[in-house]
C-alpha cells in the first residue's frame, strides 16, 4: 500500500494540531478525527462536526505506552501486559483517568480510552505532534465509519481542513476496547484482536461487562449504519427475498459471501471477501458503495457464528438494526421473521 503523506503534509498537519485545527487521519483500523486532546475548545469541534453527543468519549490517540501515565492512573500490570502484546495496534485500553485530562474527552467519566495506532502516518503525526489526539471515527454521529481519505470527505465536505491520505485502512473495523479499569479486564467492543487473542496475553479469562462498564456508544443498538436498510440474513434466505423483493418491483443490493449470484435483472450484487479479515477490510467502503446504489433494501448474508467473525457479525447487527421494521410493513416480510 502507499502512503502518499509526506513530512511537509505531517509537520503542517501536527502545526494545525497545535493550532487547536481538527486534522483528519488514517490507522489501521478506520480513519480518525483529531484534535490536541488537551484542547477542550479544539475536543469540542470533534462533537460539532460529527453531531456526536457531548457526553460520548473519545479515544486519546498517543505515539508509545511510554505516555500512558499522562493520561492514566493506577494502571494495572495486565493493563500493561496488553499494551506490551499489541500496541502499537488496533488496540484501545480504558483506564482510570488522570486529572488532566479535560472532561470534553472522557465525556465526564472518570476513565479514558488509550490507544497507539501502528499506521505508519498515524505514528508520524503523533510522533510530530507529540502530545495526545483525541479522535472518534471519521464519521458523522451513527454513520459507517471511514476507511479511506475520499470516505472522510465524504463525511465531512470542507469542514475539515486537513484530511491526511494514508491510503485505505488495513484492518476496516474500529479497534477492540478493553475496560482495564477495573479489578479485572472485560471486552467493551469487539475488534479485529480477538478475546482468545486476549486471553492467551493476559494467561486469564476476561470478565463479563457488568452493568457498571463504562458506557461505549459503539454499543448502541443502532449504530454504523447506512442510510438503506440493511436487513442480515442467512444465504438461502438473501436469494428467496432478492426475488421476492423485486417481484414487488423493490430496487435490492445484495452484499453476498458465499452465495451464488442470481439472475434477477437489476439485483446489485457485491461479493464480499470469504475470510474474516479481507471481509473487515472492506466491509465499509462496501456498505458506502450498496447505499449509493439508491436501493430499498441491502440484504446482507450473515457470515458464520465464529470467533473469528466476531467483530464483524457485530458491526453487521448494528448497521442493521431498527432497520427491519421499516420493511416488515412490506410482505413477506411478515413470514421471514426478519
Ligand atoms: O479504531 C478505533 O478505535 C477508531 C480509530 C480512529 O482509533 N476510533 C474509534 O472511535 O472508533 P469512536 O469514537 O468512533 O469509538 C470509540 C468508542 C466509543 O464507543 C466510545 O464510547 C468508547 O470508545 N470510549 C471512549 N472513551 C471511553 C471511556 N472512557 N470509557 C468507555 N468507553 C469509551
Ligand atoms: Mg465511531
Amino acid at each position: 500500500m502507499t502512503h502518499p503523506v509526506s513530512t511537509t503534509d505531517i509537520i503542517r498537519a501536527a502545526a494545525q494540531l497545535k493550532a487547536g485545527e481538527l486534522v483528519a487521519f488514517p490507522t489501521e483500523t478506520v480513519y480518525g478525527l483529531g484534535a490536541d486532546a488537551s484542547n477542550t475548545d479544539a475536543v469540542r469541534k470533534i462533537y460539532a462536526a460529527k453531531g456526536r453527543p457531548s457526553n460520548h468519549p473519545l479515544i486519546v490517540h498517543v505515539a508509545d505506552a511510554v505516555q500512558l501515565a499522562n493520561w492514566a492512573r493506577d494502571i494495572p500490570p495486565f493493563a500493561h501486559t496488553l499494551a506490551k502484546n499489541f500496541w502499537p495496534g488496533p488496540l484501545t485500553l480504558v483506564l482510570k483517568r488522570n486529572s488532566k485530562v479535560p472532561d470534553a474527552v472522557t465525556g465526564g467519566q472518570d476513565t479514558v480510552a488509550i490507544r497507539v495506532p501502528s499506521h505508519p502516518v498515524a505514528q508520524a503525526l503523533l510522533h510530530e505532534f507529540g502530545g495526545g489526539v483525541a479522535a472518534p471515527s471519521a464519521n458523522r454521529f451513527g454513520r459507517v465509519s471511514a476507511t479511506t481519505a475520499a470516505h472522510v470527505r465524504e463525511e465531512f465536505g470542507d469542514t475539515v481542513a486537513c484530511v491526511l491520505d494514508g491510503g485505505a485502512a488495513d484492518v476496516g473495523i474500529e479497534s477492540t476496547i478493553v475496560d482495564c479499569s477495573r479489578a479485572t479486564p472485560s471486552l467493551l467492543r469487539p475488534g479485529w484482536i480477538t478475546p482468545q487473542q486476549l486471553e492467551a496475553a493476559l494467561g486469564a479469562p476476561l470478565a463479563a461487562p457488568g452493568a457498571d462498564a463504562p458506557r461505549v456508544s459503539g454499543t448502541l443498538e443502532k449504530h454504523y449504519s447506512p442510510q438503506t436498510p440493511v436487513l442480515l440474513m442467512e444465504g438461502d434466505l438473501v436469494i428467496e427475498l432478492a426475488h421476492s423483493l423485486t417481484r414487488q418491483g423493490k430496487r435490492v443490493a445484495v452484499l453476498a459471501r458465499t452465495t451464488l449470484q442470481p439472475l434477477i435483472k437489476g439485483l446489485v450484487w457485491k461479493a464480499a471477501p470469504v475470510d474474516p479479515a479481507g471481509y473487515g477490510h472492506e466491509l465499509y467502503a462496501s456498505l458506502r458503495e450498496l447505499d449509493r446504489a439508491s436501493c430499498d433494501a441491502i440484504l446482507v448474508e450473515q457470515p458464520p457464528d465464529e470467533a473469528v467473525w466476531l467483530a464483524i457479525r457485530d458491526r453487521l447487527s448494528r448497521a442493521a438494526a431498527g432497520s427491519s421494521g421499516n420493511l416488515s410493513q412490506t410482505p413477506p416480510f411478515f413470514g421471514l421473521r426478519i
